[in-house]
């Protein structure tokens, strides 16, 4: 299954009924597994969780540590971006260059790399004068 497919499959188990707004995220990892994830909202609501973060728990728990591809769907107007938070959360195992395709379910794709969505991010190597 495409990583497009195993996002748009996993978006239909989203639990948003709050925002209604169904999010699916899959992660192909540099293992070549697929993991995938969905939003999880909760009624007290910073406690929910979106898409990236459940795929990205999912290939932590299953011991795959680096991500080669991710895709991110929703029903929005414009191709759905990840999050900040997410951005960052993705960075953590995934190389600059690696391509996030943004995708809504009315068929437009756009892909970016993750250098794209999260110029400047935090590192490791910000912390070492500690
Ligand atoms: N959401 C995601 O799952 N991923 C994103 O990157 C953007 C936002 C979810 C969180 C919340 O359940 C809903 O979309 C509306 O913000």
């Amino acid at each position: 299954m495409t990583l497009l497919l195993a996002a748009t499959a996993v978006r239909e188990n989203a639990y948003a009924p709050y925002s209604r707004f169904k999010v699916g995220a899959a992660i192909r990892a540099a293992s070549g597994v697929t993991y995938v994830g969905c939003n999880v909202e909760n009624v007290a609501y910073p406690e929910g969780t979106c898409a990236e973060a459940g795929a990205i728990a999912a290939m932590i728990a299953a011991g795959d540590t680096r991500i080669a591809e991710v895709c991110v769907i929703a029903d929005s107007p414009d191709p759905v971006p990840p999050c900040g938070g997410c951005r960052q959360k993705i960075a953590e195992f995934a190389d600059p260059d690696v391509p996030v395709s943004l995708c809504t379910t009315d068929g437009a794709r756009k892909t970016m790399t993750v250098s794209d969505l999260l110029p400047g991010l935090f590192t490791a190597a910000h912390m070492d004068r500690t």
